[in-house]
């Protein structure tokens, strides 16, 4: 449909009602009282929100000293956000259920890899590849896998360099390695990214066939931009690591 800015308004009152049908949380409010009751579970779900809680603020440490580093000492800055999020309870239990494994700790720990999640947004392609880099080599940090959606996007145009990571977490009496989940990606990546997660959020909505092209349009263009400024980079000489 073309944009008018004339029909916003009624746009977003027809989102709006149709973000009050709950059935697909339905589900979830009959499995949320399994969890108090599956004691495993429970008495360890606190104690594995705060490792990964630390796990996240020691790759964000590690992120922030080197985008503290470029702010001195170079002319521009390869890192331009970091963020950091812990996976909620509801979408832990639902990619649980969907994965059908049992309510344990220990299959929590084995097979949802994003408990935490970092994402650090560049400027620049070869930025993303370059803070890859330099975190990698750190002491401390293992990596598990690297899927790079930037040469191979996802089929609806998704692009990131998706890592995970396990990083060494000193606590009182021991010291972990905790695995993290590291999204890097460009600043038109991620407005593609966070746009189109506005669009589907908490509704496993299916776009159609015609919408999902647009998206795909849309992701395309982004990934154009980005050559086009990593090659105008590349022309003006702009530091590169
Ligand atoms: P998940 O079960 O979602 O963790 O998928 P996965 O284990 O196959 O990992 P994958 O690397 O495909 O994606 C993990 C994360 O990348 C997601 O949780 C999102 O944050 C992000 N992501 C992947 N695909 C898309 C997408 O099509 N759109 C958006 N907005 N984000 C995506
Ligand atoms: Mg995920």
């Amino acid at each position: 449909m073309k944009y008018e800015l004339e029909t916003t308004e009624l746009q977003v009152e027809q989102v709006a009602l149709q973000t009050e049908d709950t059935s697909s949380y339905e589900d979830l409010n009959i499995f949320l009282p399994i969890l108090e009751q599956s004691l495993d579970f429970d008495k360890n779900y606190r104690q594995l929100m705060y490792v990964h809680e630390a796990a996240i603020q020691q790759i964000t440490a590690r992120l922030n000293t080197l985008k503290g580093e470029f702010e001195f000492s170079n002319d521009r800055n390869p890192i331009d956000s970091i963020s950091g999020r812990i996976k909620s309870k509801e979408s832990i239990l639902h990619k649980m259920q969907k994965l059908g494994l049992p309510l344990t700790a220990s299959a929590l720990m084995d097979n949802i890899h994003d408990i935490a999640g970092v994402r650090v947004v560049c400027p620049f392609i070869e930025d993303v590849y370059a803070v890859a880099r330099m975190l990698v080599r750190q002491h401390g940090i293992e990596v598990i896998q690297v899927k790079d959606y930037i040469r191979n996007p996802k089929e609806n145009g998704y692009r990131s360099l998706h890592m995970i990571v396990k990083t060494e977490v000193d606590f009182a009496e021991s010291t972990k390695y905790i695995t993290v989940e590291i999204q890097i990606r460009t600043i038109a990546m991620n407005f593609w990214a966070s746009t189109e997660h506005q669009l589907r959020y908490k509704k496993d909505r299916s776009f159609t066939e015609e919408t999902q092209k647009k998206l795909k349009e849309c992701a395309d263009l982004m990934a154009k931009a980005d050559l086009q400024m990593q090659e105008i980079a590349g022309d003006f000489d702009v530091n590169q690591w």
